[in-house]
């Protein structure tokens, strides 16, 4: 029996169209007996993860829900593609280069120097929210090596000792209240 024909349909309906702004609520529709739904699937999550910053729980629902697929399959590609995130990011991405320039200069020590002030690895982000970490093959500043970028900032030669002072200034950013309150 599909969704659809559940008496509980228009509730369903309702609550998981309150979950998503009317604009993927339209793109969804307009989706609606695709011939390749898997296709339609990837574009939406992509649609719904540009909005939020990342696939909730609760968004992957409503998507299955309106789009009438199985919620496992919804579920299946938000975790088969690299590219969706099922977590939110954090408020700053740390980017640390493992390229060749930097992994000669010592990256590895400062990639475990974050790593180990945040108890975090590669691809997560830190229990407050504020870190998320991830490496790049190369950030074109082979010069500068080692380098880490947090957000759009750039820190050239690094040593792991100067980490935990860059992480106190981010830190105190993400305290700071926003412009204009
Ligand atoms: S290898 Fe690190 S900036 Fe190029």
């Amino acid at each position: 029996m599909s969704v659809s024909a559940t008496d509980n349909w228009p509730k369903v309906e309702a609550q998981s169209k309150s979950c998503l702004p009317e604009r993927l609520v339209k793109l969804i529709e307009s989706h609606r007996g695709d011939e390749n739904p898997q296709g339609a699937l990837i574009e939406v999550l992509h649609a719904v993860q540009g909005h939020f910053g990342f696939l909730g729980k609760e968004e992957l629902d409503a998507v299955a829900q309106l789009m009438q697929v199985p919620a496992a399959k919804v579920t299946g590609v938000a975790t088969f593609y690299h590219f969706f995130r099922l977590r939110p990011r954090g408020k700053y991405i740390i980017n640390v280069c493992m390229g060749t320039a930097c992994y000669v200069k010592g990256a590895s020590a400062v990639a475990q120097r974050v790593q180990q002030e945040l108890g975090i690895e590669f691809g997560e982000t830190s229990p407050d929210g504020i870190f998320s970490l991830v490496s790049s093959r190369c950030i074109g500043t082979c010069g500068l090596a080692p380098v880490v970028m947090i957000g759009e900032e750039v820190f050239p030669k690094v040593q792991p000792d100067q980490i935990p002072a860059m992480l106190a200034k981010y830190k105190k950013l993400a305290a700071e209240p926003p412009p204009g309150d």
